[in-house]
């Protein structure tokens, strides 16, 4: 069925858990292929009534959007690799009518953390990590983050993070409210399921109204995605972003020159 993820239907309930663990989950081109597919599944299955989205292996949720793609992108290229990405993907769960929730079982840095954030709430083991790193390749998020980020943890912690391209670990993110719930690693889904069960004990039409009317609140300008997006991908034209990503693949430090 999949190659990329795997998914596992019980008591309503869509576990997708995302399977490149040697590359540490990291999002290419079939992972978010197949996202797409599971998401939109959520939405048209009508045995499916909410999903969990969560990593396989200990270590990783998501390590961000696979760096080895990026080297061949120029600026059309990388604005169409976002694109793709929140319209099949990160703004389809964010929109989802049905509740969708991250179970965080590791790194979750860029477009990890951007999957995560595009969930309606997260839940993290107390080893996972969270951070927007893109900086350290001559980028910017470019699932989501610039706006999701700011709208979860306020302007001053979500700025700091982006420019230092810090990461984060479980507790810290749990104090700025990036996730709701830190558990032991072994606790992680059960605890999740549990929360899902009191939620679909609820009227659905009543819980998609929450979903839909806490989004626009959170919005504070709705053309902040695509101005992300129509950024991300003039990113791509700069010698930075070149150097960057091959550093990331060579195993060495970037060495920017500002153009
Ligand atoms: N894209 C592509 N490959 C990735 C990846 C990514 N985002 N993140 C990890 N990998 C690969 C590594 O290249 C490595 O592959 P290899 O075994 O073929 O060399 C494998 O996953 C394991 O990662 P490694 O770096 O060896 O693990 P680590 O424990 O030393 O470090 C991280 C873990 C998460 C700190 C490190 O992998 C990292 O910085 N990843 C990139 C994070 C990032 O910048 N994400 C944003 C992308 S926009």
């Amino acid at each position: 069925m999949y190659n990329t993820i795997f998914t596992s239907l019980e008591d309503g309930i869509l576990t997708i858990t995302i399977n490149r663990p040697d590359k540490l989950n990291a999002l290419n081109k079939d992972v978010i292929d197949e996202l797409g597919k599971a998401i939109a599944e959520v939405y048209t299955n009508r045995e499916i009534r909410a999903a969990i989205i969560t990593g396989a292996g200990p270590k990783s949720f998501v390590a961000g959007a696979d760096i080895s793609e990026f080297l061949e992108l120029n600026g059309e290229g990388g604005k169409a690799l976002a694109q793709k990405g929140h319209d099949l993907v990160f703004n389809k769960i964010e929109n989802s009518p049905k509740p969708i929730v991250a179970a965080i079982n590791g790194f979750a840095l860029g477009g990890g953390c951007e999957l995560a954030m595009a969930c309606h709430f997260r839940l993290a083991a107390d080893h996972a990590k969270f951070g927007q790193p893109e900086v350290n390749l001559g980028l910017i998020p470019g699932y989501g983050g610039t706006q999701r980020l700011t709208q979860l943890v306020g302007k001053g912690k979500a700025i700091e993070l982006m420019m230092t391209g810090a990461m984060i670990d479980a507790n810290t993110a749990l104090q700025l409210g990036l996730v709701n719930h830190v558990t032991a690693p072994e606790d992680l889904l059960p605890k999740t399921r549990e929360i899902m069960k009191t939620i679909l004990g609820k009227a659905p039409i009543a819980i998609a109204k929450v979903i839909e009317l806490t989004n626009i609140a959170a919005k504070s300008d709705p053309t902040g995605l695509q101005k992300e997006v129509d950024a991300f991908g003039l990113l791509f034209e700069t010698e930075d972003a070149k150097e960057g990503a091959k550093a990331f693949l060579e195993k060495r430090k970037p060495e920017f020159k500002g153009n």
